[in-house]
């Protein structure tokens, strides 16, 4: 296990000291106001011996919201609550990144006040939508210019308030079919302007998110899940999108890129799995995730085929899981109960 413990510098000034990584875990625990908690706080405390805890998927606007009770990073009063669950990782020897959000069409009125989802185009995602009697997802509507322009802002003010909130970097959430996501797949960018029709257009929105965070603040990570398909159809075009954009972050600037959540699989088309496939592509820091286990986690990193581990569900279930690694102890394992609350 020294491999998964041992430290690892992601920038010259940003030291974690192991590798293993809490993955990002919506939990729906923030106030009706999207402003998390001192529950949540000890929640993330009591994970600090982690060597980077990236926090939930927390929106960065009103209209980025898709599910209940996540937190946001757009008002003072979000701002505030994080300070405290930042001050008390770091109080803890942690470092906690924010994961920086929009749902985009993966959403529905009933969380935007009646508004319709914004996405890159009005292609309709079917399916009904979480926590509700059976409400159905819609056709969103297609972004203007000025709502593309809108939410690249939004992703800037949402990384300038997470600095503000002492948090030690952010991660562009642009996995699992959300906003970034819909924009790098041609089932939901039908665009035939600057933003799409192209592997150099489809993956403008995320390099201008990319360049707007970098300028308020210093430590970027970016989730992408190339094969992932998550509210999303498969298209094979899609592949040589993420060939183009993968090699693009090579030059971004970027802590890091993160794998969503599918590294138990191996994908033909891209000769490996999704984790191996970005490694090929971008050059320098990479987190695997998906159905790690710490045994499974030493191999893949001794085959070179990431430098860090995000441990998701085993880590809900695990608060001590560095704990128990490093005394050689049998983890707890995770059942989907324990969602119901935050221990
Ligand atoms: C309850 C739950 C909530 C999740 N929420 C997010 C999220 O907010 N953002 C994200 O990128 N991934 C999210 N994921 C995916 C996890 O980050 C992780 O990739 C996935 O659980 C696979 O890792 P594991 O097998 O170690 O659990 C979530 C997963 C779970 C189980």
């Amino acid at each position: 296990m020294n491999t998964l413990l041992a430290p690892f510098t992601l920038s010259d000034n940003l030291s974690l000291t192991n590798r293993i990584v809490m993955a990002p875990m919506t939990r729906s625990m923030a106030t009706d106001a999207l402003v998390p908690t001192q529950e949540m706080a000890e929640y993330y405390a009591r994970r600090a011996e982690t060597g980077l805890i990236i926090t939930e998927a927390t929106i960065v606007a009103p209209l980025a919201q898709g599910y209940p009770n996540t937190p946001g990073l757009f008002s003072e009063e979000q701002v505030a609550g994080w300070k405290v669950v930042t001050d008390r990782v770091h109080e803890r020897g942690g470092k906690i990144f924010a994961q920086i959000w929009h749902c985009g069409r993966v959403s529905h009125p009933v969380y935007l006040g009646g508004e319709l989802p914004v996405a890159p185009s009005a292609v309709a995602l079917s399916g009904r939508v979480p926590r509700t009697d059976g409400i159905q997802y819609g056709t969103p509507r297609a972004m203007t210019e000025s709502d593309i322009t809108a939410v690249i802002d939004a992703f800037a003010l949402a990384a300038a308030n997470a600095r503000r909130a002492g948090f030690d970097g952010v991660e562009i959430h642009g996995a699992n079919g959300y906003l970034v996501d819909q924009f790098l797949h041609w089932e939901t960018n039908q665009r035939t302007d600057a933003w799409g029709g192209s592997p150099e257009n489809m993956s403008r929105f995320v390099l201008d998110v990319i360049n707007a965070v970098k300028n308020e603040i210093e430590h970027v990570g970016i989730r992408l899940t190339p094969v992932g398909y998550l509210h999303m159809a498969e298209n094979p075009k899609d592949k040589a999108v993420f060939d183009y954009l993968l090699q693009q972050l090579n030059t971004c600037g970027l802590s890091y890129v993160h794998t969503g959540s599918e590294d138990d699989r191996v994908f033909n088309y891209i000769e490996g799995s999704m984790t191996q496939y970005i490694r090929r592509l971008y050059k320098s820091t990479v987190i695997a995730s998906g159905s790690y286990t710490p045994e499974r986690a030493v191999t893949m990193m001794e085959n070179g085929d990431a430098d860090l581990v995000a441990i998701g569900r085993p880590l809900i279930a695990n608060p001590d899981y560095v704990g128990k690694i490093q005394a050689g102890l049998p983890l707890t394992p995770y059942h989907n109960a324990m969602l119901n609350q935050l221990v």
